[in-house]
């Protein structure tokens, strides 16, 4: 079972991924955690350049990166770990390209689609939590972890607005797949809404 989560920095992934992966291997499961941009050794490189601010890059350059990233991702951690008959959460896949580089940087959620066709070859996941909190909220909680802004959160407010308003709409395409989660909650309570759902799923 592949379960990915996405939404703006700051709202909470990484929590909500490391409670679902508790509450899986307490039901005996074997998890596997990762991440995106990264999660394999060239993947990991290819992160390095894309979030360092002192790096300008053409919209396009950036969406092939994460694409080759992705590729690499795909083909050395996710598929073997499904393979193996274990549970991936993963933090972050291509929803994140098709919000950010298709809407946020304007190059087109189905041009970006496309460029990413062959980089996840069908490896698709069966269920997308979508956290949402207001940007004035996760820029919030960003701060208060001391966190300088990577070159993607340097974007601009503006550009924040649009990648957010991106994920809203592919959730809205794809409500099956997607689901919303509110995520001004508290962590127990936004996990009890994904473990209900998650339940239901599987
Ligand atoms: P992330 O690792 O979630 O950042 P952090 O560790 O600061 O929470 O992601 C890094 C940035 O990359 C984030 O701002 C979102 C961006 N991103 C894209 O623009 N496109 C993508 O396809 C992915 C996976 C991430």
């Amino acid at each position: 079972m592949f379960i990915t989560f996405e939404g703006m920095d700051g709202a909470g992934k990484t929590t909500q991924i490391r409670l679902l992966q508790e509450k899986l291997e307490r039901a005996g499961a074997r998890v596997c955690v990762t991440r995106e941009p990264g999660g394999a050794q060239v993947a990991e490189r290819v992160r390095a350049l894309l979030l360092d601010p002192a790096l300008d890059m053409a919209p396009l350059t950036e969406a092939y990166l994460y694409a080759a990233a992705r590729a690499e991702h795909v083909r050395r951690v996710i598929r073997p770990a499904l393979e193996r008959g274990e549970v991936v959460l993963c933090d972050r896949y291509l929803d994140s390209s098709l919000a950010y580089q298709g809407y946020g940087r304007g190059l087109g959620a189905e041009n970006v689609r496309a460029l990413n066709a062959a980089a996840v070859a069908g490896c698709l996941p069966q269920r997308t939590y979508l956290l949402l909190l207001p940007e004035a909220r996760a820029s919030q909680r960003r701060r208060q972890r001391g966190e300088a802004p990577d070159r993607i959160e340097s974007a601009g407010a503006e550009f924040l607005r649009r990648v957010e308003a991106g994920f809203r709409a592919l959730a809205a395409q794809e409500p099956e797949r997607i689901r919303c989660i509110d995520a001004s909650a508290s962590p127990e309570a936004v996990f009890a809404r994904i473990a209900a759902d998650f339940d239901a799923l599987s």
